[in-house]
């Protein structure tokens, strides 16, 4: 059994409660703004062993820092950290804690990119295919483009020879060749939707995503937490997938 603290108690953090018993897990300690138990602190976890942040992106980053202080072993699910990465995962690493993030974690979307990563590099070899990408989500996210949007576009960039740059703002030019347009949608009660599409003269390829239930996030990171529970280092979802394929 796999102890949790839920860090936001939002559509996520009520989903990963739901459906913590079915994976081994109990959720001992809830932190939210609307709850009795609304900052990060040694007591307010109540030894949990993960702590799982579904919170908010404006906020994110603080409840990292905050976890880190406390060297307390965390899943975090809460996107639009991209640029901050680099300087928490040192921060993570001088006190020698665990920490999975991950901008979906979704089992289908991490199964996705391995089939996108390969079509890619078939389409590479043929001229006449141009890339083009897009993601639709629903009125209430925060974050635009979605931090799965910013991962998929670094795998196509780094698995096509043609494709050396992603732009995500609307154009008012052509686009040129050697950039890859990754366009983003909100509105309605879409589900999370990325479509990557091989277009030629001929005919179009697509590849598409689309998620049909939260719940698809919450079981990937109930996983994860019980993956990193006990271990020490700094590991994306990719890398927990990776590990749990072997
Ligand atoms: N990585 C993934 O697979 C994945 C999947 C779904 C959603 N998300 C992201 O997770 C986040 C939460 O999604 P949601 O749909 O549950 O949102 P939500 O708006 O339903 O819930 C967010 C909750 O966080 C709480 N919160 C705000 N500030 C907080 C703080 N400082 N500490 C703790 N809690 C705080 C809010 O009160 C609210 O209850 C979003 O950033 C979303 O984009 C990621």
């Amino acid at each position: 059994m796999t102890t949790i603290s839920l860090i936001g108690y939002g559509k996520m953090g009520k989903m990963l409660q739901q459906l913590s018993s079915q994976r081994d897990c109990e959720v001992v300690s809830i932190i939210d703004p609307a709850l009795p138990s609304t900052e990060i602190t040694r007591e307010s976890l109540n030894q949990a062993q993960v702590a799982i942040d579904f919170s908010h992106p404006s906020v994110v980053v603080q409840n990292i820092e905050h976890l880190i202080e406390l060297s307390q072993t965390c899943v975090i699910g809460t996107t639009g950290w991209n640029s901050e990465l680099p300087r928490l995962r040192d921060l993570a690493l001088k006190h020698d804690m665990g920490l999975v993030y991950g901008a979906n974690f979704s089992l289908g979307l991490s199964l996705f990119s391995r089939v996108l990563k390969s079509a890619v590099q078939i389409f590479d070899r043929f001229e006449d295919y141009d890339l083009l990408a897009w993601e639709k989500h629903h009125n209430q996210k925060a974050d635009s483009p979605s931090g799965t949007a910013i991962e998929l576009a670094r795998l196509i960039l780094a698995n096509s020879s043609r494709k050396s740059e992603v732009v995500y703002d609307k154009l008012d030019r052509k686009v040129q060749a050697h950039e890859l347009h990754f366009a983003s949608m909100r509105g309605g009660y879409i589900p999370g939707t990325h479509v990557l599409s091989f277009d030629s003269e001929a005919d179009t390829i697509e590849l598409s995503h689309t998620v049909r239930s939260r719940s698809t996030f919450a079981l990937g990171a109930l996983a994860a937490a019980r993956w990193i529970a006990g271990k020490k280092g700094v590991f994306s979802f990719e890398d927990v997938i990776g590990d749990l394929l072997c």
